[in-house]
């Protein structure tokens, strides 16, 4: 049987198999998909040895993205250009590495919640990882404008410099998270504060009237929360772009594209169930990971 694994560290509570396994039912294509840890300095051996041993492909998650990158033999443009990788394809000579991420995220924006990207005004919070394996997508969509917030404004500033064009014509910039006062008609929170349970420190001005988007996923993160609490249009976590990610990566190694609104509904319904249960237990997070 076709052999795939996410690896990580932590990855014990990722959603990835359960995605796959329903992915591959639903298209009848016949694979197996496991849980890989490994340690912090252990990622090439751990991916190495899954490869060696017949593995197919894999998905790449925290901290490991960046590793990945430098690790496979081939990059497709997105990749590249993001420094990083969440999806590997081996086909027994070569490795090749990808980056779905933010393909999934502009789908779930676009398709999924029916937010046009084209023309309208964008705030991401954050220039880490997860915010450059995002920024190309979100810039391709064609916003009117995308403003790069960090806490460390350096950081955005880098982030930016690798779109010089886009800079140079006006639809990127970089800013510092305390400077942003003005409204914007998307924010999209690619910081690891939520982790901690904290909320970058911006005004609440700036998601007042906005679709809120929250990368980390969870029925109540704490930036959903704060958002909701703040006249935010909409608010949503990253499930959706979890599950979107996951679907180009299955096209990516069995060349079929599986329907994902059936998943996300089942999702979304076990959560709300889970969510009830959680209130009546007296806990008000009820965070997954
Ligand atoms: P990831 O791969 O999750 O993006 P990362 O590369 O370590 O992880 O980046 C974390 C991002 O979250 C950064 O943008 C970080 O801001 P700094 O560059 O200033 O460190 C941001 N971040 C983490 N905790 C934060 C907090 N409490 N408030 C605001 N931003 C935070």
């Amino acid at each position: 049987m076709d052999r795939y694994a996410v690896i990580g560290n932590p990855v014990a509570h990722s959603l990835s198999p359960r995605i796959h396994a329903w992915f591959a039912q639903q298209t009848g294509e016949v694979l197996e998909y496991q849980r890989l840890l490994a340690p912090l300095d252990g990622f090439v051996e751990v991916a190495g040895r899954f490869f060696a041993e017949g593995g197919r492909g894999a998905n790449v998650t925290v901290p490991f993205k960046a590793e990945a990158a430098a690790w496979v033999e081939d990059l497709d443009p997105l990749a590249r250009a993001a420094g990083a990788v969440n999806t590997i394809l081996y086909d027994g000579q070569r490795r090749y590495g990808f980056n779905t991420d933010g393909l999934g995220l502009v789908r779930d924006l676009e398709i999924n919640q029916h937010e046009s990207l084209a023309g309208v005004r964008i705030l991401m919070l954050g220039a880490g990882g997860a915010a450059n394996g995002v920024a190309g997508p979100l810039l391709a969509a064609g916003p009117a404008e995308l403003v790069v917030a960090n806490r460390t404004v350096g950081r955005a500033e880098q982030l930016v410099a690798r779109f010089p064009e886009a800079r140079l014509g006006g639809k990127i910039r970089a800013a510092a998270l305390s400077e942003l006062s003005e409204r914007f008609d998307i924010v999209i929170n690619a910081t690891s504060a939520g982790l901690d349970g904290a909320v970058p420190a911006v005004d609440s001005h700036v998601v007042a009237g906005a679709f809120c988007y929250d990368m980390v996923y969870g029925h109540s993160t704490a930036f959903c929360s704060w958002a909701a609490a703040r006249e935010a249009r909409a608010v949503i976590d990253g499930v959706g772009m979890l599950v979107e990610q996951a679907a180009a990566a299955f096209l990516v190694w069995r060349g079929i594209r599986p329907e994902t609104r059936p998943l996300l509904e089942l999702l979304r319904s076990e959560r709300q169930v889970a969510a009830g249960e959680a209130a009546a237990n007296g806990d008000p997070e009820g965070l997954e990971s």
